[in-house]
């Protein structure tokens, strides 16, 4: 039985389509039963209709409030028999309730190695603090914004030159595989959340860390 997968968008939808090209390959547990934006004009979207997934557009304009629009969500996610949410460029805050609601299974993806740099405008604060490496993180979603327990973190180094867009790009090829990865891990099931700590099992770790700058001229 494949996991069913509902992804929540707003905009370029590069990491949707990392997802749609695994969900693409035979072995892959996980298929993607829909795709909403919270933006119209969402590029995330022309991607999945490409793909020819199930897209829907929630506008929250159109809402009186968070609740009465995340209940829509809700309502579309669970139409479509979703088993695991993930948020992926989703720009707007959820509720307590709606998270709540899909309480470790929901996932987002985001462009720093959490909890630093949580937020916007990641890449400029990381560079702007001169840290050494950034990153990104999969977690399970809880009411405060960019919390909940990490599933998987892929580090990428910092270089002295960057602009924030070099970093981005960078930051951006660790988000597709950590997000494909984290996704078929669920599927697999092999990743519980206890005491709001992940464990992972039939997986294995790098014995080393990392270094950097990695060595003189
Ligand atoms: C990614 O950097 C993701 O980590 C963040 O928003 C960006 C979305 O990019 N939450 P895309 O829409 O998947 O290309």
């Amino acid at each position: 039985m494949t996991l069913r997968v509902g992804v929540l968008i707003s905009g370029r939808g590069s990491n949707l389509q990392a997802l749609i090209e695994a969900c693409a390959k035979p072995d892959y547990p996980a298929e993607i039963v829909l795709v909403i934006s919270n933006e119209p004009k969402a590029m995330g979207l022309i991607r999945a209709q490409g793909a020819s997934l199930v897209t829907e557009t929630i506008e929250h304009q159109q809402f009186e409030d968070r609740r009465t629009f995340d209940n829509s969500l809700t309502a579309s996610l669970e139409k479509a028999g979703v088993d695991l949410v993930c948020l992926a460029g989703f720009m707007r805050l959820l509720t307590a309730e709606f998270v709540n609601r899909w309480q470790d299974r929901i996932i987002n993806i985001h462009p720093s190695l959490l909890p630093a740099f949580k937020g916007l405008n990641v890449h400029e604060r990381v560079i702007a603090s001169g840290v050494r490496f950034s990153g990104c993180t999969v977690h399970f979603v809880r009411a405060d914004m960019d919390a909940g327990p990490v599933i998987i973190q892929s580090a990428v180094p910092v270089h002295p030159e960057d602009k924030p867009k070099d970093l981005a790009a960078r930051v951006l090829i660790s988000e597709h595989e950590s997000l494909r990865l984290a996704v078929r891990m669920i599927a697999e099931g092999r990743v519980r959340v206890e005491n709001d700590i992940v464990k992972i099992s039939g997986v294995t770790s790098p014995a080393n860390g990392l270094i950097n700058p990695s060595r003189l001229n």
